[in-house]
Parts: structure tokens; sequence; C-alpha cells
């Protein structure tokens, strides 16, 4: 357990407050394109997890599992002058956070929008593999724990098409001092399997998924999102991973397709 973990968060706008929770080995800056054009209507709240961008300096002790992170994540909401329950977005790493956080701090919740992730755990295999990626990390430096990932997050099209991605997505993971990246590694490895959970998330919830995604594949997110009872699946094409960065327009579309949608539902 973490005690006051207060993280760095980048703010704009006035309305409904959106949390903008990134994945691994990224930062708030994922959501550049968001920022600003949820701003105009909603209260944007991007966070960095501890570690990670502004949070370089924030405490790891503790983070043995994703529920530390989504405690701190609750201990830095707390600390807002917020309104309410918050729209919770979170990208693979940050949508296994995003789970967690409601599963611990429903009553934050509003919505749930989850993109590009997964709600299993992993197998051994991959936990091995997550361990032996967090101890490369300490032994050999960031870039070398890193590099194998970064290359599968945007779509060949997506780097033809805006380089300056691969330079955006390259800069900010090497930035990322290695006691971060093995600390999320491990948290990851730990995390718990969410599938038994889904049919019990009472909130309205948006599954995003991309079509080049090789990391985690439409299917999967179909299959997630069909089991959480109020839930929409979203597809975006040309998009792997990053979708948010990759294809905004269509992200904030959909985004707001569903937000608005909440507003006229009135579900609460
Ligand atoms: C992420 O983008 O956050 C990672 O793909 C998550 C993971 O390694 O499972």
């Amino acid at each position: 357990m973490i005690a006051d973990t207060r993280l760095f968060v980048r703010s704009s706008g006035d309305g409904e407050p959106i949390l903008l929770i990134h994945g691994f080995p990224l930062d708030a800056s994922l959501w550049d394109d968001q920022l600003n054009y949820f701003a105009s209507s909603y209260r944007v709240i991007a966070i960095d997890l501890p570690g990670f961008g502004g949070s370089h300096d924030a405490s790891l002790q503790g983070l043995d599992d994703i529920a530390a992170y989504a405690d701190a994540v609750a201990d830095t909401i707390n600390g807002l002058d917020l309104d309410g329950p918050v729209h919770v977005v979170g990208l693979s790493m940050g949508g296994y956070v995003g789970l967690e956080f409601w599963r611990r701090h429903r009553s934050r919740v509003r919505s749930l929008i989850l993109c590009h992730t997964k709600a299993s755990g992993d197998s051994s295999l991959a936990k091995q593999s997550r361990h032996a990626a967090a101890r490369k990390a300490i032994e050999k430096g960031t870039p070398a724990a890193v590099d194998e990932v970064l290359a599968k997050l945007l779509s060949v099209q997506s780097e033809m098409r805006s380089p300056h991605l691969t330079q955006w997505l390259r800069e900010t993971a090497h930035r990322i001092e290695p006691p971060a990246i093995a600390a999320a590694q491990r948290a990851m490895a730990n995390r718990q399997d969410f599938r038994k959970l889904l049919g019990q998330i009472d909130v309205p919830t948006l599954a995003i998924a991309g079509t080049d995604d090789e990391i985690v594949s439409t299917e999967v997110m179909l299959e997630m999102s069909r089991a959480i009872p109020s839930s929409k699946f979203v597809a975006i094409h040309d998009a792997a991973h990053l979708s948010p960065r990759e294809q905004p327009e269509q992200f904030n579309a959909a985004v707001d397709d569903f937000l608005a949608t909440i507003a006229s539902d009135g579900v609460a």
C-alpha cells in the first residue's frame, strides 16, 4: 500500500471529469490529441503513472501489483477538486489500472473506456518474460528492455504516415528510468485475472480496439466487451495499439459519441 501518493497530472477544461491513463512504456503525452479536444466540454485529466513522465520521482515502493497503481491514481484524484465521479479512459496497462480502479474505487467511476487492453491475467510464460524484462531494464537499461515492445505499438502505415510518432515513442519510452520499467513489468505480471468480474461492471463501458493491433486483437476486445453488461465496442480502422495518437479523429469521435449517449440516456 502506498501512502499519500500524488502523481503528476495535466488538466484542462471544465465539466464532467475525464481521467486518461496511459499505457506502457509511455506517459500522458499519449493523450496529446485528446487533451484540447475534450477540454471544450469536459475537465480532462491526463495522469502520469508512478515512475513515468512527470511522475518520474514518485515513490515506487509497494507497487507490487496493478491494484497499487490504481490506489496511487485514486490518491491523486482524491486530492483534486473534482465534481462527482470520473469517466475513466485507460489504454493497455492503463486499462488494467482502470479495471482495478473500478474494482477498488467504484463510487469514483462514472464510465469506463477500455482501449487496447484485456481482462485476462498473464500465462506463466508471459509472467516469466515480464520478470526477465524487469531484470534486463535494471541490468542493461531502458532501451534494451523496451525496444522490442515499441516495435509493435504503431502500425506500419502509422509509421509511414506520421514519422514523428515513431520519434515521440522512442524518446518518451527511453526517458523512463529502469526501476520504473521494472516495477511496471512486475506489477503487470502480478495483476489479477479480471474475466470473472466483467459481468459485475455496472457502469456504461466502451471497448476500443485497433484493427491492426498485434498486442490485443479485436477478437479479444470484442469478447471482453460482450462480457460486460452495458458495453459498446468500436474498432478503430488503420490503427495498431495506440489509436489515440494514430487515428485521433476516429478515436475522439468514438469517445464523444459514447459520452453523449451516456448523457442522453441519463444512465447513472
Ligand atoms: C501497454 O501498452 O501498456 C502494454 O502493451 C501492456 C502489456 O504489456 O500488457
